[in-house]
């Protein structure tokens, strides 16, 4: 990352960290693949489990590995140890579960689309932001 990516990024991410039931619905609502590969959620109706405990401790799950990533970017190059275990771990889980590298991308598609139109953006945020999803990607895809 480029220095002051994490100042342009938190403008952003800040603006809707708390939406977490709302991410993983729109990420669900744009790529159906993805909802499938969940055993809790595969086959069902996407509006009927939006209300549900284990959408929202999902949805959360997710959203604060996000919020944590980028915190460790947020403390400096003596965290950045921390962010490549956190997301090599994501990695080899979901590497095991059979995600194909695809539905990675396109997770990062729709969330940059959600964030894009849900937060301030600008030509420095989505520069930085597009950064911080290509190496989310490319670390993720090291060993995959
Ligand atoms: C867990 C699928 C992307 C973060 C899981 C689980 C599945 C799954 C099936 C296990 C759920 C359970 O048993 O309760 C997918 C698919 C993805 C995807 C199909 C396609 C793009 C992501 C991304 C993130 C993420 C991009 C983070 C930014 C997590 C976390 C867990 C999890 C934190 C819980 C911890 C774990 O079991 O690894 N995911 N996931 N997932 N996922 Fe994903």
């Amino acid at each position: 990352p480029v220095p002051g990516d994490v100042e342009q990024i938190s403008k952003a991410w800040d603006a809707v960290k708390n939406n977490e039931i709302e991410i993983l619905y729109f990420i669900f609502k744009s790529y159906p693949d993805i909802q499938a590969r969940f055993p809790k959620f595969a086959g069902k109706d996407l509006d009927s489990i939006k209300g549900s405990a284990d959408f929202a401790i999902h949805a959360t799950r997710i959203v604060s590995f996000i919020t944590q990533l980028y915190s460790f970017g947020k403390y400096g190059a003596s965290h950045y140890a921390a962010g490549f275990t956190i997301v090599n771990e994501f990695a080899s889980n979901h590497k095991n579960r059979g995600i194909p590298k695809d539905q990675l991308s396109e997770f990062c598609t729709a969330l940059t689309k959600y964030v894009s139109t849900h937060a301030p953006w600008d030509d420095n945020i989505a520069a930085a932001w597009s950064r911080g999803m290509k190496s989310f990607l490319e670390v993720s895809f090291a060993n995959y």
